[in-house]
């Protein structure tokens, strides 16, 4: 995200060790997306709701009362994913040092059909023509990979819609799902909650069957809150992969200084975990 001249990425890191464990939210800080300033950890895993671990989450800037809501998926003392709130402590720091966890956490548990441990990576929120906000989850039943939408007014309480945004048979679990819109005709990126007329919607999910990023081109209808592929063929998780090589996790978000989206995305080194313990970190991560 963009915030008062920096831009910030969050990124899941332990502190402990360059293997996979005790996953924290590492906080780094760019003028120009190139160099990098890291900070001190934004979120560790301290609370009932996120003890074994800070996961994939997004946030969201309200453009009436400019606050921040970061959402999350934490990982509970008995590995049930829920879904948390944060807030940046101080709104006027450019660097959002301090982050503060809702008291109301955890704000969402996985709904009745849904398994404990099938329930991650909360979307940034985009507006409908309601009024209430929309924030898509990842998730299955068996191999049907599927995103679940909520709806909200304040980010504490919310309305389960009674269908999925979409879903596709047999892609399995859809991690790390994201939603945006494209225009049709133009280059410019659109704020997350951009709809009409010469505006399509991207819908990606990472399969974490295949540990690959797939995404598809298609319409979305708010007032319903469906998406539809504009080729049922090239489905999300058949069709079109953002990157066929080492490419995983990936989330957008609209940088509004330079009205444009960017992607970022984690990449997975080739080197044993041998390797990674002696060099001290793992991993990569990378911009389009
Ligand atoms: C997680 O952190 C604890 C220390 O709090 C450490 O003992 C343990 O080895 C770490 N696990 C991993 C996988 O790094
Ligand atoms: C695990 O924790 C969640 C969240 O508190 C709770 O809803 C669920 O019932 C617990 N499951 C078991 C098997 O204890
Ligand atoms: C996009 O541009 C093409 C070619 O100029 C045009 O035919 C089409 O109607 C445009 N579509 C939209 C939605 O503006
Ligand atoms: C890391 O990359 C390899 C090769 O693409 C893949 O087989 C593996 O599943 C990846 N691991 C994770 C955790 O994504």
């Amino acid at each position: 995200m963009y915030h008062k001249g920096w831009y910030h990425i969050f990124y899941q890191y332990n502190p402990y060790s360059a293997v996979w464990g005790n996953i924290t939210w590492g906080h780094a800080v760019s003028r120009d997306l190139i160099h990098w300033l890291i900070l001190p950890l934004a979120l560790i895993p301290d609370n009932w709701y996120d003890i074994n671990g800070v996961w994939t989450g997004s946030a969201t800037r309200h453009p009436e009362d400019g606050n921040i809501y970061m959402l999350y998926t934490g990982s509970t003392g008995n590995l049930t994913q829920v879904q948390n709130l944060a807030h940046p402590a101080d709104l006027a720091d450019p660097l959002l040092l301090r982050w503060v966890k809702s008291p109301a956490n955890p704000i969402l548990l996985p709904p009745p059909g849904i398994g404990p441990k099938d329930f991650r990576d909360p979307t940034t929120a985009w507006l409908g023509p309601d009024g209430l906000w929309r924030v898509a989850i990842g998730s299955r039943v068996e191999k049907l990979g599927l995103t679940l939408v909520y709806k909200t007014d304040d980010f504490v309480s919310y309305e389960l819609l009674d269908h999925y945004l979409h879903s596709v048979p047999g892609t399995g679990m859809w991690e790390c799902v994201d939603f945006y819109p494209v225009l049709v005709n133009g280059t410019k990126g659109l704020d997350t909650s951009a709809v009409g007329e010469g505006i399509k919607h991207v819908l990606k999910a990472s399969l974490d069957d295949t540990k690959l990023d797939h995404f598809a081109v298609g319409t979305y209808d708010p007032v319903k809150d469906l998406w539809t592929p504009d080729d049922p063929e090239s489905d999300v998780g058949i069709g079109l992969k953002y990157d066929y090589g080492r490419y995983y996790a990936s989330k957008t978000f609209y940088d509004e200084e330079k009205q444009r989206r960017i992607l970022w995305g984690w990449i997975n080194e080739t080197d044993t975990e041998f390797d990674d313990l002696k060099k001290g970190w793992a991993s990569l991560q990378v911009i389009l």
